[in-house]
């Protein structure tokens, strides 16, 4: 979480802070800031706090007349210590306001090193942890070494996962930057009398695509003409820019309000992507380039493991039940948070597939990392190429989804889910799993997926007004049964973190266990109900629950005149393969959390204390 940004070069760096900064801003939006290196060697600080329009905020106030200088930091913050204020605010700076840093990440000795920087004459202005880093490399400074050396020396004293970045009046024309551990990456470029630093790609694509990446354990020292990095034990490391060749992407919102509507309507193109030269439809051939030259071989594997986080691990469970069922592999989902503290029986026969469609986040990172010391094979399902996790997985699949800006996943969810029934099939084919008749009915129906679900977007009218009805409720059940249990789970992530309305998804199973007792008219349900072998068990639920009073909304893809009279509201989509029906299903209830949220006059694309990329623990 958090987004961290710096220019040192030949022009005015505010333009450049600002407009790294709103690129960033998916990573947090609590509060921003950014410290410039005046002409007369002082820091001169703006911020802005406790507006999710911060960054605007700042943009508004900072012109480079009254902000003179050619270097910069600057940052958009996700709050973990101390609360979202503007003292709190990035960047942070030392009592004598000789050195200013960015952070992203936590310092887990906190305490501890407040206590000795105050024994040694240090007061903070902050609760936060970032503001100590300033003072431990102030602290350094005044003991005479310069801003490498005291950058360096944080590595003895914080503990935790932290990026950050540092200037000093006492270097004017360098950036120091330091990654210990996984809290977010550090990315330089270099172009035109310029160097750029930022936590991720996108936010450096405007003014360059020459690139290269500072890994965990490393500095570097950036300057307008050139950068270096070192490992720990202050070693060079050659390492040179690559040119890279992902698309500059549009942080603007079109037609559309929201960048979230927006990207549920680029699913029909999203979808097409992600089946694009891997499936052939005439040949009926699927094929995975990334697979073909790797080592991944399914026949070595006699368990699969899917991970994930969020949205991730909903679509983790989707695909744990696709591989079982497609390979005859056993297969299960596990959320990275848990897994990576625990310690599963798992060797080198485990195949583990991590998702993370922005590569960075932290449990699931560390879950790769746990498992890659066991020996595992380890695929990551990922959007963007080059992120920290297709660096440390053996092999990694792009979901092309394009970037997503929106908050609360959309179309990377339904792209991942796509790219997960591929990949089963791709397997399955190359190992004589399925027949043929399966893969010539699976393709044709990967197909027909855009068509669909532009047809289901084409009935965004009659979703919005149900979701007139469901803005009223406090609560609400989302039931679901096999396939569609991860639809479930994830329709009711969808409402919680948009409209923050109270909302769980179950096994429609599981209702008698404990779940009946909460049903009545201030209960509303809202059930998936594909037209599969669970159809009359679905049903049966259906009655049980409007015995007891509660609402029905029903998502179905039967035509059936009973299901029609038994619900109090419907959203029919059309019928495909039901491996895929919950692709298709995803689709009204994302539209249902996104007008909920309007509804309640809500602003679905920065819901509140969220982040897009949650890089720390
Ligand atoms: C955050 C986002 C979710 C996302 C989850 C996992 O919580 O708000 O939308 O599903 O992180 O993200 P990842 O990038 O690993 O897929």
């Amino acid at each position: 979480m958090c987004g961290i940004y710096g220019y040192v070069g030949d022009q005015q760096a505010v333009d450049f802070l600002i407009d790294g900064l709103r690129r960033l801003e998916y990573r947090g939006y609590d509060s921003a800031g950014v410290a410039i290196m005046r002409p007369n060697r002082s820091i001169n600080v703006v911020k802005r706090g406790k507006h999710k329009s911060s960054i605007k905020l700042l943009s508004k106030v900072l012109t480079n007349s009254e902000n003179p200088g050619s270097l910069g930091i600057g940052h958009t913050r996700w709050a973990t210590h101390g609360a979202i204020s503007e003292v709190n605010a990035h960047p942070h700076t030392d009592p004598e306001n000789n050195v200013a840093i960015v952070h992203n990440g936590i310092v887990e000795n906190y305490l501890e090193i407040r206590s000795d920087l105050k024994s040694k004459g240090f007061n903070f202005v902050s609760e936060t942890d970032s503001e100590l880093i300033a003072c431990l490399i102030a602290h350094e400074i005044k003991q005479g070494k310069n801003l490498f050396e005291s950058v360096m020396n944080l590595k003895n004293c914080i503990r935790g996962n932290s990026s950050v970045i540092a200037v000093s009046v006492n270097n004017p024309k360098e950036i120091i930057g330091i990654r210990l551990g996984n809290a977010g990456g550090i990315v330089i470029g270099l172009e035109n009398n310029s160097g750029y630093v930022s936590s991720d790609v996108s936010a450096l694509l405007p003014n360059t695509n020459k690139i290269t990446y500072v890994e965990n354990g490393e500095l570097v020292r950036l300057s307008s003409s050139s950068y270096s990095i070192y490992d720990f034990s202050g070693k060079k490391i050659n390492r040179d820019l690559q040119k890279i060749e992902i698309d500059d992407y549009d942080i603007d919102k079109g037609n559309f309000k929201h960048h979230m509507i927006k990207e549920i309507y680029e699913q029909p193109h999203a979808i097409q992507s992600s089946f694009s030269g891997r499936v052939n439809f005439h040949s009926r051939v699927v094929d995975f380039e990334e697979l073909t030259e790797s080592t991944i071989n399914i026949k070595n594997f006699n368990r699969i493991v899917l991970t994930g986080m969020g949205t991730s691990l909903n679509s983790a469970i989707y695909g744990a039940q696709i591989f079982e069922k497609m390979l005859g592999v056993q297969s299960s989902a596990e959320n990275s948070s848990e897994l990576r503290y625990r310690d599963p029986v798992f060797d080198e026969k485990t195949l583990l597939i991590a998702i993370t469609q922005s590569g960075e986040t932290a449990d699931t990172l560390s879950a790769i990392g746990h498992f890659k010391k066991k020996s595992c094979s380890v695929i990551s399902v990922i959007e963007t190429l080059g992120t920290q996790a297709s660096r440390i997985s053996d092999c990694t699949i792009s979901i092309r989804a394009g970037k997503e800006v929106g908050v609360a996943a959309t179309k990377t969810l339904t792209s991942t889910m796509s790219t997960l029934f591929q990949l089963a099939l791709y397997f399955a084919s190359t190992h004589n799993k399925s027949s043929s008749e399966f893969l010539h009915n699976a393709l044709n129906d990967i197909s027909l997926l855009p068509s669909v679900i532009s047809k289901i977007l084409d009935s965004e009218g009659h979703i919005k007004r149900l979701a007139e009805n469901i803005s009223h409720s406090s609560n609400l059940l989302y039931l679901g049964r096999g396939i569609n249990i991860a639809t479930a789970l994830e329709g009711a992530l969808k409402m919680k973190e948009v409209a923050y309305i109270h909302a769980e998804g179950y096994a429609a199973g599981e209702m008698k266990h404990g779940v009946n007792a909460l049903l009545g008219p201030d209960m509303p349900t809202v059930m998936i109900v594909p037209d599969d072998h669970l159809y009359e068990k679905n049903l049966g639920t259906i009655n049980e629950v409007k015995a007891r009073g509660s609402r029905t909304l029903i998502i179905t893809d039967s035509e059936a005149e009973e299901i029609k009279e038994l619900a109090d509201d419907i959203i029919v989509v059309p019928r495909i393969n039901n491996e895929l029906s919950p692709i298709i299903f995803m689709i009204p209830l994302q539209l249902l959390a996104y007008h909920t949220a309007c509804q309640l006059g809500l602003d679905p694309d920065r819901p509140r204390n969220l982040a897009k990329t949650v890089t720390v623990e």
